[in-house]
């Protein structure tokens, strides 16, 4: 594809505080948030401090209107969003209650091996310490199509399984699995489902109503760049008398708006930061004024441009697809390297020396480069990393001493 072709943004890195002197594409782990919407969370917490006791008076209503305003966003009633720090704490809140409630010794979660660490360690800690088992379907790496990471799933359910965990798309190997047919499918089985969705929002179109989980956790600090610590669970109505706190407020004992048991139970936690949340109206305005349709078409296909152009040029990278074609919704692209790169080494010297910011692991044992295109990523930063890959793989490459 040539530049030409490449839908014009009327956004740039000017728009961020982002260091002009890296080539910044890793957008992918913490998000990054533009300056316009800084500002603006900069006016709730001057409120804040203007008259604290007013402002705390008046917080029910404000985090509505936010909440109003996510759940047309996200197609979906606002009394079953809450919104929680990140998604971390909101997979934290659903372990807690479902192995509290819902699930007992010898009930199984059926996941991936692509799932984010942190996530399984939260259901360690909350059901597996109750006797819960953790069972994963390995999902081969290349990936395979939606079909067979489908039935790999299914292979490991049995009479057990209480619940499907899955991302919605996978942090190590940006995987999009089909969750719309794994609900279905669960549903059908009377399994319940939680979507870890922590990449999802605004890098994806997002309808919750119809997605069909029980559960469901997304990320705005990520792709909507928002504040840091802006997320959100959403639960479906079976659930919503039954999901507490991890740590217990006043819940209903204070006056609230009474939207929902599990809005009075798990928004209101005390004295704490609430202006990322009510910065999110704003956060919407600002995507829908700089047509994010737009955004998402040129974030995906430089994206494309960029990975197809890397596993074009650049031997013995490969593409994390086995039929080599990619995913195509994504701004985040994933390749592998050659067998034996010594991942730590690669990662230091493209930082170190070239100022080039992207994720370089081993995932599973294979070595991984992942990168992020959003708006502050130009066509010039991509073919940065291009070069810059190319001149490590021909200058620097040693490969890893076999292991004795
Ligand atoms: C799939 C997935 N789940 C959960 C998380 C955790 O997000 P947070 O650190 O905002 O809690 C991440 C972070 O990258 C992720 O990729």
């Amino acid at each position: 594809m040539s530049s030409q072709e490449l839908p014009k943004l009327s956004l740039s890195k000017k728009d961020w505080k982002l260091r002009k002197d890296i080539t910044f594409l890793n957008h992918g782990s913490y998000g990054a948030c533009p300056i316009s919407i800084l500002e603006e969370q900069r006016k709730w917490v001057d409120l804040m401090e203007e008259q604290p006791v007013l402002f705390f008076r008046e917080l029910n209503a404000r985090m509505r209107v936010s909440r109003e305003a996510i759940g047309t966003y996200l197609h979906a009633k606002p009394e079953n969003i809450c919104f929680m720090t990140n998604a971390t704490y909101a997979v934290n809140v659903i372990a807690h209650s479902l192995g509290k409630y819902y699930m007992e010794e010898g009930d199984e979660i059926v996941t991936t091996d692509q799932e984010y660490g942190a996530c399984k360690r939260a259901w360690d800690e909350h059901a597996m310490a109750r006797g819960v088992k953790w069972v994963e379907a390995v999902m081969p790496i290349p990936c395979v199509s939606a079909n067979e990471m489908l039935e790999r799933l299914w292979e490991k359910v049995t009479r057990r399984t209480k619940i499907i965990f899955v991302s919605h798309i996978s942090s190590p190997t940006a995987i999009r699995f089909p969750v719309e047919e794994m609900c279905k499918r669960a549903r059908e089985q009377g399994i319940m489902t939680f979507i870890d969705g922590a990449h999802a929002p605004a890098q994806i179109d997002l309808n919750l109503e119809t997605l069909g989980a029980d559960f469901y956790t997304g990320n705005f600090h990520k792709w909507m760049c928002t504040p840091k610590g802006s997320a959100f669970l959403w639960v479906s109505d079976k659930f919503l008398k039954k999901i507490t706190p991890l740590w217990v407020s006043w819940g209903s004992w204070i006056p609230t708006l009474k939207d929902s048991y599990f809005l009075d139970e798990n928004e209101f936690l005390g004295t704490r930061d609430y202006s990322p949340f009510l910065t999110l109206p704003f956060a919407l305005n600002w995507l829908h004024s700089h047509n994010w349709p737009t955004v998402q078409l040129r974030n995906r296909t430089l994206q494309l441009r960029t990975t197809l152009k890397l596993i074009q040029t650049i031997p013995g990278i490969r593409s994390m697809q086995k039929d080599g074609k990619p995913d195509g919704q994504l701004f985040m692209g994933v390749v592998l390297l050659p067998e034996g790169t010594n991942t730590e080494g690669m990662k230091a010297w493209l930082y170190d020396q070239r100022q080039v910011e992207v994720v370089v692991h081993k995932w599973l044992g294979h070595p991984i480069m992942r990168f992020s295109v959003h708006a502050h990523v130009s066509e010039e930063d991509c073919d940065r990393l291009v070069q810059t890959v190319k001149e490590y793989f021909t200058t620097q490459h040693i490969l890893e001493r076999p292991k004795l």
